[in-house]
């Protein structure tokens, strides 16, 4: 089989390493792809949000089978153009992928349905949320609608913060039209976890649960980043937390999703706070996590192209996906002054990699046949064993035997997760 990934970083490098283990997989095309990627798939330099090219590319190759990733070209409905050319897809169409696409949406969606989330209300008019804010409690938060690269929720603890806010997002429309439309949210407290699942529009199958670390930096200090690490399965995130959110989160969105005619099919992302009074959704995404998937995948045992193609297929069981007992950490290597300032272009020295360990290139060119740094997170270092304890030392382990110009990263992921096991 050929087949055809779109996206380039972290996560679809820990996609293609494990869609490539399937025998039958004879090639693998990822667009953009990035200079680690390269190495395990051929990499094909067209945008993840240029439709018509990768339809092209598509209409011209004819993959067996493609992945889309990304939240953008999904939002943008690139499974829908995929399909109509008969390239049968995993992840969802445009209009199921609007559950990440419009945080509006997707709160009048849980309403509607009782599925708990955060108490919230919309405004398309800077002046009402204005008069609203002065009467409301702090810290609150206010939410961009639409997709903002992870930077359209603010956690404001006074009326003047959320001033600044407002004007940003809907006067000043720092993130485009994503923020003509607004939420202030009831502001939640408890644990943080991700849960990503596999779902074919009726059946949902969660995988095993992580823990994000968004700060830059080493005890959850500095500003926000697209993840500096993760580890999996998430110890806050217990059998019976399982369960309460099975019933009153993952099949209630599911059936939901199928009442509105909005079928979703692909990888649901629920990022979930566990609040004294129960499990609430703070977010859907309509894809994979970045860097969770290089934490889940690797524990992933069943062959991830047979349950994604069951996914498609609407044959999804739950006895398709099996996880080890085990458990998984990967710590980000980032350039220094990610996410603000931050040279590139230095060279990567990769080691070899032992039993339990994966390296994910997240941001790499390649030039003059070296490896080189071209993004602000350059690569994940996982490590996988029996105990969590373990899976963290081994992925610190791996990342002292990588080398590159100008590397920073955390030095205390997993460390609030092994604290909670005790
Ligand atoms: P989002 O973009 O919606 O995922 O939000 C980004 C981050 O902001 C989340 O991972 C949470 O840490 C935080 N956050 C979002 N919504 C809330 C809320 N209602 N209460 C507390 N923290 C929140
Ligand atoms: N790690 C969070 C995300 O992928 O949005």
């Amino acid at each position: 089989m050929d087949l055809l990934v779109i996206g380039g970083g972290g996560r679809e490098h820990a996609v293609v390493k494990a869609l490539k283990k399937n025998k039958s997989v004879e090639k693998i095309w990822c667009l953009p792809g990035n200079g680690g990627i390269a190495r395990d798939a051929e990499c094909v330099p067209i945008k993840a949000t240029d439709l018509e090219s990768i339809v092209a590319f598509a209409t011209e190759h004819r993959p067996d089978f493609a992945v889309v990733t990304p939240d953008d070209p999904l939002c943008l409905g690139l499974v829908d153009r995929l399909e109509e050319i008969g390239v049968p897809c995993f992840g969802p169409t445009k209009n199921a992928a609007i559950l990440e696409g419009s945080k509006v949406f997707s709160k009048q969606l849980m309403e509607k349905y009782n599925i708990p989330t955060a108490a919230a209300r919309t405004f398309t008019d800077p002046a009402a949320a204005l008069a609203y804010l002065q009467t409301c409690d702090y810290p609150t938060v206010v939410k961009a609608d639409g997709l903002a690269l992870g930077k359209g929720a603010l956690i404001v603890g006074s009326f003047e913060e959320a001033k600044d806010a407002v004007e940003n997002m809907m006067v000043k429309k720092i993130f485009g039209e994503s923020g003509s439309r607004i939420l202030v949210e009831e502001f939640l407290t408890g644990p943080e976890v991700s849960v990503l699942s596999f779902t074919d529009g009726s059946t949902v199958v969660p995988m095993v649960s992580s823990m994000d670390h968004k700060r830059a930096g080493d005890g959850d200090k500095g500003l926000n980043t697209g993840g500096m690490g993760t580890v999996a399965p998430n110890p806050y995130y217990t059998p019976e937390i399982a369960d309460v959110c099975m019933k009153t989160i993952f099949r209630p969105t599911i059936e939901a999703m199928k009442k509105e005619g909005r079928p979703f099919r692909g990888c649901l992302y629920f990022g979930l706070m566990l609040t004294p009074k129960g499990p609430k959704v703070i977010e859907y995404n309509c894809r994979f996590g970045d860097p969770e998937t290089q934490v889940v995948l690797p524990l992933l045992s069943s062959d991830l192209l047979t349950v994604m193609q069951a996914c498609r297929a609407g044959t999804l069981r739950e006895d398709m996906v099996k996880f080890e007992t085990g458990a998984a950490c990967c710590v980000v290597m980032a350039s220094d002054g990610y996410p603000q300032k931050y040279d590139t272009g230095y060279e990567i020295t990769l080691p070899e990699t032992g039993e339990g360990e994966e390296i994910y290139i997240a941001g790499a060119k390649v030039s003059d046949g070296k490896l080189l740094t071209a993004g602000g997170r350059v690569l994940g270092a996982v490590g996988k064993a029996e105990t969590l304890e373990k899976a963290v030392e081994r992925a610190y382990a791996l990342a002292e035997r990588i080398e590159f110009g100008n590397a920073y990263m955390r030095r205390d992921i997993g460390q609030r997760a092994l604290a909670a096991l005790k």
